[in-house]
């Protein structure tokens, strides 16, 4: 399918919110779209409660001035389900339909994203809103996708819930001696006897079980697919040829799973706000891009939103220096973005985000702001047939969302950080100048020679054949320390740990050696070690470094590698610094035309090289200014 439809070349725009500003304004905001080159806005993503101001009763007056104005100006719409806010009113009637928190507080209308997923009444509103506008929208000429939702993430501890959770359960294991085993029930007197006296993982006295707030993880995204499909079918039929998607977020906390609802959305979009002020967020716009472009199979995909300037994070407000918003656009378009859309079009003069930044600043069209956003699009469509070939990986790191929630507890045997694990892979080869896929653990692995395999704590059964597969194929496989410790019910995989693959590796892990803080573990000719080690017993592996400090571990081995059918499977026992895995990544001989500060990507013929330095940069005969980036023919 085409997408967005009628929208050529890339897509360029983002949120845009005209029920906040007077008539009067949207004239204006069409006029400066088209002189920044926009194409696509998103409308309607928070609007309930002015497309349904009273239970049933619907305004679209305004809607329909807007779309035909952008129709007008040439600008397609991505129709947003507004479901992500429901209205003062839906609260009021419904209280058990607003989100309740694992510590049993339900909680009120008020901000945003408060909905009980798995509450009846939110459900058949949220089924009524998206069928009045599919009625109404699905022929408009402005219509270019559906943006179903916002950044499913909202978990929800309710009532309604914890039934929603018993039926999955049900099956999902059949019986309660089932779950029992699973869960490993006994412990802590834990084990069930009738199917009620499952709760919802709420705020209990000390440590949770592991194996119940996995499913419970796995559980939410299944019931927020459940959402989303609803909507999805009342779109579809009311008009077969429009896009649909939804945009994910990424975080911990996100209860989604991204590889399975990447089959459900026709295509992948994604919001990407990096948290740090310095080259980080560099580092983390690349690896977000990497991994939406892998979510889409390898195909096209769409940065949803950014910021264009100051962006929020946890460490407070941070400033985009100039040229930095088209800097990080050009890294998700080199990397398979067909566009770079924003959160969003004007700032807003309230509400609890009147201080995000948007292409149109407050201060208005006379900025540095405007006019770096009408450079930028200008610049778009000279690129767009760029943009057409794949993107090109032999190297995949293997991504792991459910290692990254098993991850998230405090009865881990050791500081594990799974997520800067991948990212610590993703950043040592981006520097060395590799573009990398991702892939999922149980993924086809087929088309990579090399596939990294961070800390994947959870390894099913059916990973681990996957695996195994890929190895005696002929490919390389690299794990690090973790690997394999529990299965996909947070049991210990035992006699040596790995997921069972102790043949595989050629060697045993016998002991989790978690190390104090600060202090580095020195390996022969290797760099360093840090925050954790392990003990590994050979059993016919070859040793690659050991360690040359530490009580246990000193002179044991540090890295090994075992050849296996006809490729080889490579074990790092411990967390490496970046540097070790540089030097490790030096031996295997991954290297590519990029360097540190400098993204080069190849797609078919041409050559994307960003240049987020302040020294001009030489890539081949290509020179790139500082802060430059460039679209040329590869050579
Ligand atoms: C998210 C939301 C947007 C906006 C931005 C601001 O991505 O989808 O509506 O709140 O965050 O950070």
């Amino acid at each position: 399918m085409d997408w967005p439809k009628g929208v050529d070349g890339l897509s360029y725009g983002g949120d845009y919110n005209p029920e906040q500003w007077p008539e009067e304004v949207w004239d204006d905001d069409v006029m400066l779209m088209r002189e920044a080159g926009v194409n696509l806005v998103n409308v309607g993503v928070f609007a309930w409660s002015r497309l349904e101001p009273r239970e049933g009763e619907y305004d679209f007056g305004w809607l329909d001035r807007v779309m035909d104005k952008l129709h007008a100006g040439g600008i397609g719409v991505g129709l947003a389900t507004p479901t992500a806010s429901p209205p003062p009113w839906f609260g009021i009637a419904y209280p058990d339909a607003l989100n309740t928190r694992p510590d049993g507080v339900r909680q009120v209308h008020g901000s945003r994203d408060t909905y009980d997923v798995c509450a009846p009444a939110y459900r058949e509103a949220s089924r009524r809103i998206a069928g009045a506008l599919a009625e109404r929208y699905a022929g408009h000429p402005a219509l270019a996708m559906w943006h179903v939702h916002n950044e499913y993430g909202s978990a929800t501890y309710s009532p309604h819930a914890e039934r929603a959770f018993r039926t999955w359960l049900q099956e999902k294991y059949g019986s309660l001696d089932a779950l029992n085993e699973a869960w490993w029930g006994s412990f802590w007197s834990q084990h069930y006897g009738e199917w009620e006296q499952v709760l919802a993982p709420r705020a209990t006295q000390y440590l949770p079980n592991p194996a119940h707030e996995l499913d419970y993880k796995r559980f939410t995204s299944d019931a927020m697919l459940e959402h989303y499909r609803e909507q999805r079918e009342i779109l579809r039929e009311a008009n077969p040829e429009v896009p649909i998607t939804t945009n994910f977020v990424f975080g911990q906390w996100v209860p989604v799973d991204p590889w399975k609802w990447a089959g459900e959305v026709d295509l992948v979009a994604f919001d990407s706000y990096p948290s740090a002020p310095d080259e980080r967020a560099e580092q983390q716009s690349a690896l977000h891009a990497d991994l939406s472009r892998s979510w889409a199979g390898g195909g096209d995909w769409l940065l949803m939103e950014q910021a264009a300037a100051t962006v929020h994070s946890k460490d407070g407000a941070i400033a985009k220096a100039p040229g930095r918003m088209a800097r990080h656009s050009m890294i998700h378009i080199s990397r398979g973005s067909k566009g770079a859309m924003f959160f969003q079009w004007r700032a807003g003069r309230g509400g609890a985000e009147q201080w995000h930044s948007a292409l149109v600043p407050h201060a208005g069209k006379h900025t540095r702001m405007f006019r770096e956003v009408v450079e930028f699009g200008g610049a778009l469509p000279g690129i767009a047939h760029a943009a057409g070939s794949p993107v090109e990986a032999e190297v995949a790191i293997l991504w792991s969302p459910e290692s990254w929630w098993a991850t998230a507890g405090a009865h881990l045997p050791g500081p594990v950080d799974y997520l800067e694990n991948v990212a610590q892979i993703h950043r040592v080869l981006r520097d060395r100048g590799v573009v990398v896929d991702f892939a999922a653990p149980e993924g086809d692995l087929s088309k990579y020679s090399t596939v990294i395999a961070p800390t994947t704590y959870m390894l099913s059964g059916a990973a681990a054949e996957n695996l195994r597969w890929f190895t005696a194929g002929g490919g390389r496989l690299v794990a690090s320390y973790l690997t394999g410790a529990v299965d996909e019910h947070c049991q210990v995989w035992l006699d040596g740990y790995l997921g069972g693959l102790t043949d595989l590796f050629g060697i045993r892990v016998t002991e989790h050696l978690p190390q104090p803080g600060g202090e580095l573990r020195a390996l022969w000719n290797f760099g360093a070690a840090e925050r954790f080690c392990e003990l590994v017993e050979l059993r016919g592996a070859q040793c690659v470094t050991q360690y040359a400090t530490g009580d246990v571990i000193e002179n044991q081995p540090a890295v090994t590698v075992n050849p296996f059918g006809e490729g080889e499977a490579w074990y790092v026992s411990c967390k490496l610094v970046d540097e070790a895995w540089d030097r490790l990544f030096e031996e295997l001989q991954l290297a590519g035309p990029g360097c540190a500060g400098v993204d080069v990507v190849d797609r078919g013929e041409w050559r994307f090289i960003v240049n987020h330095t302040e020294r001009e940069a030489q890539v081949g005969q290509v020179v790139v200014p500082a802060g430059a980036w460039t679209v040329d023919k590869r050579p």
